[in-house]
């Protein structure tokens, strides 16, 4: 069995995973230009799927991505506009994957939003982070579950954090936040990200037997992805971060979040 560390590459997991990618129908959501779901869907790419399709929010963003894809003789990628922060979007955005699919062999949700500066709501009217981060997904997934049923070896990776550890889930007594007058925007993250975790263990509790896996993961910290764009640098210092630039990298660490 492969083993990964911290300094495990796209590419070498995705090598090592190759008879899990190659010939197979893979669904990626949250690829955008410079986004972890961008580089997954390269990575996957290089090991020959049959079928990927990407997802995101927008259609200019997938096919700007789609253009600096190298995509192998005989795998068709196909793009699906998936607006996570409506439930009627993501309907229609699994409609369309319903039609085009007969089989899921893995999705990676990697789509989200992190800290979202003031308290917003979703258009129903569900606080922002967690619609996206995790309503959006959650549904999506379940409305797509025959399909992962119906592939051999389903699997379905939720993308969490280590904020996942910071969560305070009474907020699922009242998810406005008290109408928003105890928003707190990076507990409001971690506490999506805490849901994104238990949606895995949900889903290996409800179709284990059925044959589908679920694992939720960190990805570390990455600063060159869109994430951190609305993050004042202040707030990574609070929590303890420390940045440092160079002319060739960019470093990142993390000592309590
Ligand atoms: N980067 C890190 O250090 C880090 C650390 C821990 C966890 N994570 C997790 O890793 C995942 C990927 O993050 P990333 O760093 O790749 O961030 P990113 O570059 O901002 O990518 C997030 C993706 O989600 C999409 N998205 C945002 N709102 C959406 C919506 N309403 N409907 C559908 N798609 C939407 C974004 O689209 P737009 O481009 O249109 O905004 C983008 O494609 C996130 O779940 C994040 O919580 C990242």
């Amino acid at each position: 069995m492969a083993e990964f560390g911290f300094h495990t590459t796209s590419d070498e997991a995705a090598a090592a995973l190759k008879d899990a990618i190659t010939g197979k129908t893979i669904l990626v959501t949250g690829v955008s230009p410079n986004s972890l779901g961008s580089d997954t869907a390269r990575a996957i790419l290089a090991q020959k799927p049959a079928k990927l399709l990407i997802a995101s929010r927008a259609a200019d963003k997938l096919q700007e991505v789609i253009k600096s894809l190298d995509i192998p003789q005989g795998t068709v990628v196909q793009p699906i506009v998936l607006d996570l922060s409506s439930l009627e979007a993501t309907r229609k955005a699994a409609a369309e994957v319903n039609s085009s699919v007969t089989v899921l062999d893995a999705m990676i949700c990697t789509a989200g939003v992190m800290a979202v500066p003031s308290f917003e709501k979703s258009k129903d009217d569900i606080e922002m982070q967690f619609a996206v981060n995790h309503l959006g997904h959650f549904l999506f997934i379940n409305l797509l579950i025959e399909k992962l049923l119906a592939s051999e070896h389903g699997v379905v990776v939720t993308y969490s954090s280590e904020a996942q550890s910071r969560a305070n889930l009474s907020f699922l007594d009242d998810l406005s936040y008290n109408n928003g007058k105890d928003y707190e925007k990076w507990t409001a993250y971690s506490n999506s990200k805490a849901c994104d975790v238990l949606l895995s263990v949900g889903l290996v509790q409800h179709f284990g037997q059925r044959g589908l896996r679920s694992f939720s993961v960190d990805p570390g910290v990455i600063v060159t992805t869109g994430l951190t764009r609305s993050v004042p640098m202040e707030d990574f210092k609070a929590l303890g971060m420390f940045l440092t630039h160079s002319s060739l990298s960019v470093s990142f660490y993390s000592p309590q979040f």
